[in-house]
């Protein structure tokens, strides 16, 4: 059975058939967003498995009010830098708004974040996004699909709301999982979902899921880096956030200590959770 030590000097680099095997081992999956070298070095020596440079930068470093004006040239340049930043953690870039509207705008904008420094992207539901996904994989570009609460469809969902949470809905969901996954994705975010809900998706699929707002039950759990250490964003706080660095003593203390607290089972708690 493969298992990976925790501290940055034992660690092998993950690869992605790492994730697969770490989902058959049991092996909980600690993931965060970074956007430079400096957090994503700290990031790396505290265990942290994976690293998004996640759109959620037009927000908490741009200081927009949505994902949607970020383009791909902001995702190229800190995936750049936090690629200098790491040694053993994965590095996962964000498609921004539309830059996967077609499977040839997506194959441009990812094979850029490849040559930048990332293993894999993250983009963002399923319908149309299948034939990207599978478009990417065929051309040897790993995939995390990205499902539940998609912030770049935040003007159709009129705001930023916990989804899947009536039975037609739930049953839309669980439908979309299986087909990223059969498209080829090799992980899946699922956010603000509830907590049954994400828990039957992850016993569905093969592949690991990582939750943010979907309850302790996925393989894997993401919190942005502003939230991880308690920073105000100025945007209201969601209920799965937790400040990490009061636990911690040092940046390098509260990502080590969510990472425990994710392999160990005991965050996301279900104060931090949707029922
Ligand atoms: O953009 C981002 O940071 C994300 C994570 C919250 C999953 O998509």
């Amino acid at each position: 059975m493969y298992t990976q030590p925790t501290t940055s000097t034992e660690r092998k680099p993950w690869t992605v058939p790492m994730l697969a095997q770490a989902k058959r081992d049991g092996r909980r999956l600690a993931m965060l967003t970074a956007y430079d070298a400096g957090f994503a070095r700290v990031m790396d020596q505290a265990g942290i498995d994976l690293v998004l440079v996640g759109d959620s930068l037009g927000m908490v470093v741009q200081g927009r009010d949505s994902t949607l004006p970020v383009v791909i040239d902001d995702i190229v340049y800190h995936t750049a830098c936090v690629a200098r930043g790491l040694s053993s953690a994965l590095l996962l870039s964000d498609l921004p708004f539309q830059a996967d509207a077609t499977p040839g705008r997506a194959l441009d904008a990812a094979t850029r974040c490849l040559q930048a420094g990332a293993a894999m992207v993250k983009l963002e539901g399923a319908g149309s996004k299948l034939e990207v996904i599978r478009f990417l994989v065929e051309r040897e570009i790993p995939v995390c699909a990205h499902l539940g609460l998609t912030p770049q469809s935040v003007l159709r969902l009129g705001g930023y709301k916990v989804q899947g949470r009536d039975e037609r809905a739930a049953d839309t969901l669980r439908a979309d999982a299986l087909a990223v996954a059969a498209a080829g994705a090799s992980l899946l975010v699922l956010e603000c979902v509830p907590s049954p809900l994400a828990a039957d998706i992850t016993r569905a699929l093969d592949i690991p899921t990582i939750g943010i707002g979907a309850g302790p039950q996925c393989d894997g759990q993401v919190l942005v880096l502003h939230d991880v250490l308690g920073l105000a964003s100025g945007h209201r706080r969601p209920k799965f956030v937790k400040d990490f660095l009061a636990e911690g003593g040092s940046v390098q203390g509260a990502f080590s200590a969510f990472a425990d607290a994710v392999r160990e089972g005991r965050f996301p708690d279900a104060d931090h959770s949707y029922a």
